[in-house]
Order: structure tokens, then C-alpha cells, then sequence
């Protein structure tokens, strides 16, 4: 940390809603010097008060406008579920607060748009918490792949899946949270993927759904004019150990063991592999919790990193996909 870093008054986050990752997230935000937890808010007060005792929040609200409204509140994180992002980043943005905006950023790319056009307007930091693109394994392979190293990359294969039991009313399988494999697993995938290829010509997708009608299993071909593809895997009812793999015309990248937080990156060229590890303090969230940090400080509206028009494009992926699919949410017809 620098001396004017150091210097620096913290920066004091709100979490907006009190469930499993608001905890994991906030232990990382309460770990760096650069922050604090100033303040928390769920729609049941004492839930809030809760959360607030067991992590160490000074405040605690039980509704989510006296958080936004805080005014010792410097940016608002929204750790609700995906159908609730839209509505959430919206009431912060509009009572002037920057937003860290969980993953998937909202359900549709229509209300990323939304989303995002208020946050210009008001010129306000906006950000997806896609943690994966600041792991410092997935920015290397971005730096090997852009170096030439592994040739010309002519394809992607990227996964995330996982068993989750099945229950209608887990956010995994309830359409009314924005349930479906697709936007809470496959969307680090097709992160992956973008990252290395950019926005595909065509967009296949084949899958299966849940009894809720949410997607349980989603596989994604991806094709381009210029003939590279990717295939993007993510599943809610079946674990797997594969994670990336960039394919090049001289060598491949490849990071295991989870697509979304790396530990290890396997650059194979014709001289042999070459093999990097990383072990990230805490729950792995710092270095996403930094790159905010750096931008309020800056006074950047958005990450470099982290680009919205990026986010709004990859959920325009995932809705062409999800039609395909036939998976539907309530907020797809408004
Ligand atoms: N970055 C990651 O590694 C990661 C990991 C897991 C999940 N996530 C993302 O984080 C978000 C939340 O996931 P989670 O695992 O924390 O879920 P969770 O434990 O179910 O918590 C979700 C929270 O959403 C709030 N909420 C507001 N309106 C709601 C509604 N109508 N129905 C249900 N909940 C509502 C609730 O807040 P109150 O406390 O106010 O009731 C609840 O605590 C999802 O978007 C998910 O994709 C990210």
C-alpha cells in the first residue's frame, strides 16, 4: 500500500441484503485496510442486526432505503438474488450511491441497460462483482494469450458446474430469484470465454430444465466468421473437475481447478508447460474489493477491468441462450 493509500480515510461499504455471500464478501471487505463495513441492511431488522454483530458492521438497518440513504455510507454492495440486482442497483444508484452489483449482474441484458444508463447518468461507479476477472491467474493468462505466446487462440473451452440439491424454492431452481444454472454458474464461463474471444457471431445452446422451468444443465457452442468456437459448460445438478482452456495454433493455456477462482495456470508451448500457482488471503474476493477501492479513489465510474458494455454484451449471450433454452423469467416479459 502506498503512503497516500494509507492515508486515506477508509472506504465505507453498505451491504445491501444479509444472505451467504453478503458474509463471505463482507469477511474480505472488513479484512482490507482499505475498507470497512460501515453499515448493513436486510428486510427483517433483526436478521440485519444479526449479520451486523457476527461480522463487526457498526450499523444495521432493517430496510434496504435507510441503507442507501446513509450518508456515511460511501458505495452500496448488492448481495441480493439476481432478479432483485435490477431493482436494488437502481434504488442505491438513485439515491446517489456507487454500486458493486453481484453476479449475475441483473436477469436480462434490457435491465443491464437500465442499470448501466442510470449509473452514467449520475456518473457513479458501477461495477459487476465478476471477482474472476481480478484473480491475478486469469489476468495472466490474458497477458500470455495477448503476447502471442500460445499463437493465434482458436479456441475456448470453459466450465462451471455444480450438484445443488434439487428444491423448487433454492435460488438455484426458483425462477422467481432468477434461478437456472445458466445465470448463476454459467455466466463465469462465458466471462471465461469472452475474455479470450470476445462477442461470438453465432451462439448454440442445447441443455436440460428443472421441473421450475429453470435450466438445469446448459452447453453452449459458440461459433465465429473466422472459424474459432468455444463450448461453455454449466450444470446445477451435476459436479465436474474442468474448469479453462485456451487453445492456440502453437500451445494452450490452462487454469484449474475452479473457472472463477483459479489457484493454478498451465502455459504449455512447444519449449514444455510452464506451471504458476496462487493462493489468495481470505475468501478470495481482496483483489475485486481492491480494484473498487482504486476506482473510488480515482474517481473512476468504471472498472477497466471490468468493463459495463462487457456485461451488458455477456447477458445478451446468456438471454439468446436462455431462448433457446425456453427458460423464461417473470421479468422477461415486462
Ligand atoms: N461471487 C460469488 O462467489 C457468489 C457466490 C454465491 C452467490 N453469489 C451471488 O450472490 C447473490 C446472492 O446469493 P446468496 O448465495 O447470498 O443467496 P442467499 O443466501 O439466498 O441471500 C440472498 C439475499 O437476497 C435477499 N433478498 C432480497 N429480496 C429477496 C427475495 N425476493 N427473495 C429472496 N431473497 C431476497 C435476502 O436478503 P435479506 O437478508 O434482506 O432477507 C437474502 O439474504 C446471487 O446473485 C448469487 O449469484 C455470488
Amino acid at each position: 500500500m502506498t503512503t497516500t493509500e494509507s492515508s486515506a480515510p477508509p472506504i465505507r461499504w453498505g451491504v445491501l441484503g444479509a444472505g451467504g455471500i453478503a458474509a463471505t464478501v463482507g469477511a474480505d471487505i472488513a479484512a482490507s485496510p482499505g475498507s470497512t463495513l460501515a453499515a448493513v441492511a436486510a428486510r427483517d431488522a433483526q436478521r440485519a442486526a444479526a449479520f451486523a454483530r457476527l461480522h463487526g458492521v457498526a450499523r444495521s438497518y432493517g430496510s434496504y432505503e435507510e441503507l442507501v440513504t446513509d450518508p456515511d455510507v460511501d458505495v452500496v454492495y448488492v448481495a441480493t438474488t439476481h432478479a432483485q440486482h435490477h431493482e436494488h442497483a437502481l434504488l442505491a444508484l438513485e439515491a446517489g450511491k456507487p454500486v458493486l452489483v453481484e453476479k449475475a449482474f441483473t436477469l436480462n441484458a434490457r435491465e443491464a441497460r437500465k442499470v448501466v444508463a442510470v449509473a452514467r447518468a449520475h456518473r457513479l461507479f458501477c461495477m459487476e462483482a465478476m471477482w474472476m476477472r481480478f484473480n491475478p491467474l486469469i489476468q495472466e493468462a490474458q497477458r500470455v494469450a495477448a503476447s502471442g505466446r500460445i499463437g493465434d487462440v482458436v479456441a475456448v473451452r470453459a466450465e462451471l458446474s455444480r450438484r445443488f440439491e434439487y428444491d423448487p424454492n433454492h435460488r438455484l431452481f426458483n425462477l422467481e430469484v432468477g434461478g437456472g444454472a445458466l445465470l448463476d454458474l454459467g455466466v463465469y464461463p462465458t466471462t471465461f470465454a469472452w475474455l479470450f474471444l470476445g462477442r461470438p457471431d453465432i451462439v448454440q445452446a442445447t441443455g436440460s430444465l428443472a421441473p421450475t422451468g429453470s435450466d438445469a444443465t446448459a452447453a453452449l457452442q459458440w461459433g465465429y466468421g473466422d472459424g474459432r468456437i468455444a463450448q461453455v459448460l454449466s450444470s446445477a445438478v451435476s459436479g465436474s473437475p474442468f474448469a479453462g482452456l485456451v487453445t492456440g495454433t502453437s500451445g494452450w493455456i490452462q487454469v484449474g481447478r475452479r473457472v472463477h477462482h483459479p489457484t493454478t495456470l498451465t502455459v504449455h508451448t512447444a519449449a514444455g508447460d510452464e506451471v504458476s500457482s496462487v493462493e489468495i488471503a481470505g475468501n478470495g474476493y481482496g483483489p475485486q474489493v481492491a480494484e473498487v477501492e482504486r476506482c473510488l479513489r480515482a474517481g473512476e465510474t468504471e472498472s477497466p477491468l471490468a468493463p459495463l458494455d462487457e456485461t451488458v454484451a455477456i447477458l445478451e449471450i446468456l438471454d439468446e441462450a436462455r431462448r433457446q433454452l425456453g427458460v423464461r423469467y417473470p421479468a422477461d416479459e415486462a
